[in-house]
């Protein structure tokens, strides 16, 4: 990045705060202070992306449940049918004889991706979902 695009700036902050962070960021695998205060403000960026609804954003589902119940795989694949303009990719894992691990790719607007993870997770037969929260990078540097 050309040094023109970068501002320095001084933060207060408590001393005994900062030795936790540090000590923290340390642990995480960073090798300093600004890469670690970039992505804590990136990462408030995404999740405010999200918080607004209508912004355009990346995400995956992961879905856990048993593959013998009844009509539940068939139940989900419909679903990812009727939502196939927002779900991007879907990895399907057989994890053993019993249980079946889904990833779903999804982008769309923030409101609509979070009301698609909702439907999917609130399958009855689901055994775990989550909706990770993630960003098409556009507009972040
Ligand atoms: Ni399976």
């Amino acid at each position: 990045m050309p040094s023109d695009h970068l501002s320095r700036i001084g933060v207060a902050i408590d001393r005994e705060l900062l030795r936790k962070f540090d000590r923290h960021i340390d642990r995480r695998g960073y090798t300093n202070r600004s890469e670690a205060f970039r992505d804590l403000i990136r990462d408030e960026l995404v999740q405010a992306a999200w918080e607004s609804g209508r912004r355009e954003v990346v995400g995956t589902i992961t879905l856990a449940y048993p593959h013998h119940v009844h009509l539940l795989n068939e139940k989900l694949t419909d679903m990812q049918h009727r939502y196939h303009k927002n779900i991007l990719s879907t990895l399907h894992v057989h994890l053993d004889q019993e249980h079946c691990l889904e990833v779903l790719v999804v982008r769309g607007k923030a409101a609509d991706v979070r009301k698609i993870a909702d439907a999917l997770i609130s399958v009855k037969g689901v055994k775990h979902g989550r909706l990770t929260t993630s960003t098409t990078g556009a507009g972040l540097t």
